[in-house]
């Protein structure tokens, strides 16, 4: 920065970086949030940081949050840069794009996924159907100790595989896994998945151009097809080949592994808290007994709901949420946030604030009740970010969780060799997600 820029910009508080490697140094490599909360101690909810020579913008605590990513929705609509999805997509596609492309992809997505999920099949009817194979699955296990993280994956894979190729695959299904190997390479900066799914895609596509019934789409690909051949003569449109590769590709890598590790993460809690458990499950069998669990009973399901709403808190799944970006200077509280700055919405500080939750670092899902045990909203509650740029798959999420949780409640109680006390709840993080340890659970039919 030249004294003249410094003058001219009024950049938020931090603390005072070293040349080249920043703050880099003062970060708690396990845990980078906790650092960033540490920092906001001293400098209070909007902090610069430089990670490297990046500069970094951190937003801390729910007002800081919200105000900029509700009340100045448009300022902090950019996305900073996710390198391997960079790799992996080539910067199309709905997650990591801007401007133009970024807002008719995602209101694209938005309105595709609304269709399906009030469509003749809908998606509510595709996650009944899977939480049944779901338990199938489980039984086989005959209450005999196993891991459930890789077949959790599988069931909610099999979500995203309806929403976008419009059928399920069966677990064992060599096509399937090799698919999931490609987008657990992907999260894991391996390899180049643009070229494999390359080989994959363009016979899955090019399928659905013979059968498909511009009518009556039957998934997100026919839909986005129907778009494309509608756009054929605009040499700008966003509908091509490429942005309908990675985008499937985005659903698929945001989509499997929050939803099914957060699922995961509520076995673990519902062994640690066997009380919880049974208060759920007499719940659940006083209100719908054995009928497959709809949206519309989660309603009559107050305890449920609020434990599914603590889970979420609890875990924190995206402590970082994913970067947002200036995509021009930002005039904020009295501060300007310059042009290409990465801005971090600290998801971590606004699920776990003093201030917000009574007790933030005790699994409670009294957070979620009043006083009459019926359900109480916390607009503190940001698992899936907020504003222009927040989850676009959160209502797909929440159906998933409740209808496989409350499934798999109806069918099984878990527990595990060890007993409540073996079961570690503190996540590892990775990169850029809370992960919940693995661990081996019994199911036993009810
Ligand atoms: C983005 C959380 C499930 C699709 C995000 C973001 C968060 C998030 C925090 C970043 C928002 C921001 O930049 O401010 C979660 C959690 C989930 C979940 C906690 C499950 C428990 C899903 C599912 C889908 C999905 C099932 C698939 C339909 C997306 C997409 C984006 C996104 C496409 C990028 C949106 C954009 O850049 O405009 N998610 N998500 N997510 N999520 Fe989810």
């Amino acid at each position: 920065f030249s004294v003249k820029n410094r003058r001219k910009y009024r950049l938020p508080p931090g603390p005072y970086a070293l040349p080249l490697v920043g703050n880099l140094p003062q970060l708690d490599k396990n845990a980078p949030f906790k650092s960033f909360l540490k920092f906001s101690e001293t400098y209070g909810p909007v902090i610069t940081v430089y990670l490297g020579w990046q500069r970094v913008v951190v937003l801390v605590g729910y007002d800081a949050v919200k105000e900029a990513l509700v009340d100045h929705a448009d300022d902090f609509i950019g996305r900073g840069p996710l390198p391997f999805l960079m790799r992996a997509t080539n910067g199309y596609g709905l997650g990591i794009s801007n401007g133009e492309r970024w807002r008719q992809l995602r209101r694209f997505t938005l309105t595709t996924l609304r269709d399906f999920g009030m469509g003749r099949k809908g998606m509510e009817q595709w996650i009944q159907e899977e939480s049944q194979h779901l338990r199938d699955r489980v039984k086989t296990f005959k209450a005999k100790p196993f891991d459930p993280s890789f077949l959790l994956s599988l069931s909610v894979s099999n979500v995203i595989c309806c929403l976008v190729f419009g059928q399920r695959f069966k677990y064992e299904d060599e096509k399937f896994l090799s698919l999931l190997q490609i987008i657990t390479n992907t999260l894991r900066f391996a390899s180049s998945p643009w070229g494999q799914m390359y080989n994959i895609f363009p016979r899955i596509i090019q399928e659905h151009k013979e059968t498909m019934d511009p009518s009556s789409p039957r998934d997100f690909i026919d839909s986005f097809l129907i778009r494309s051949n509608k756009e054929k003569d605009i040499p700008s449109t966003e509908f091509h080949h490429e942005n309908l590769v990675s985008t499937v590709l985005n659903l698929f890598l945001a989509g499997t592994e929050t939803t099914s590790s957060t699922i995961r993460y509520a076995l673990s809690l519902f062994i640690k808290y066997p009380d919880i458990q049974e208060k759920m499950q007499h719940e659940i069998d006083t209100v719908i007994g054995q009928s497959c669990p709809r949206m519309e009973n989660r309603k009559s399901l107050p305890f449920t709901d609020a434990v599914i709403h603590e889970v979420q808190r609890f875990l924190d799944i995206v402590p970082f949420s994913l970067p947002h970006y200036a995509l021009h200077d930002i005039s904020f509280r009295g501060y300007t946030i310059p042009k290409d700055t990465v801005i971090i919405p600290l998801l971590h500080s606004v699920l776990k604030e003093e201030k917000h939750w009574e007790t933030p670092w005790t699994f409670n899902p009294k957070h979620f009740l009043d006083h009459n045990d019926n359900f109480k909203k916390n607009p503190s509650f940001m698992p899936f970010s907020a504003g222009k740029r927040a989850c676009a798959g959160e209502s797909l999420a929440r159906m998933e969780l409740f209808i496989f949780l409350v499934s798999l409640l109806q069918n099984f109680t878990f527990s595990c060799t060890g007993g409540p006390d073996t079961i570690n709840l503190n996540p590892e993080f990775s990169s850029f997600g809370n992960l919940p340890r693995s661990s081996e659970i019994i199911a036993t039919p009810r």
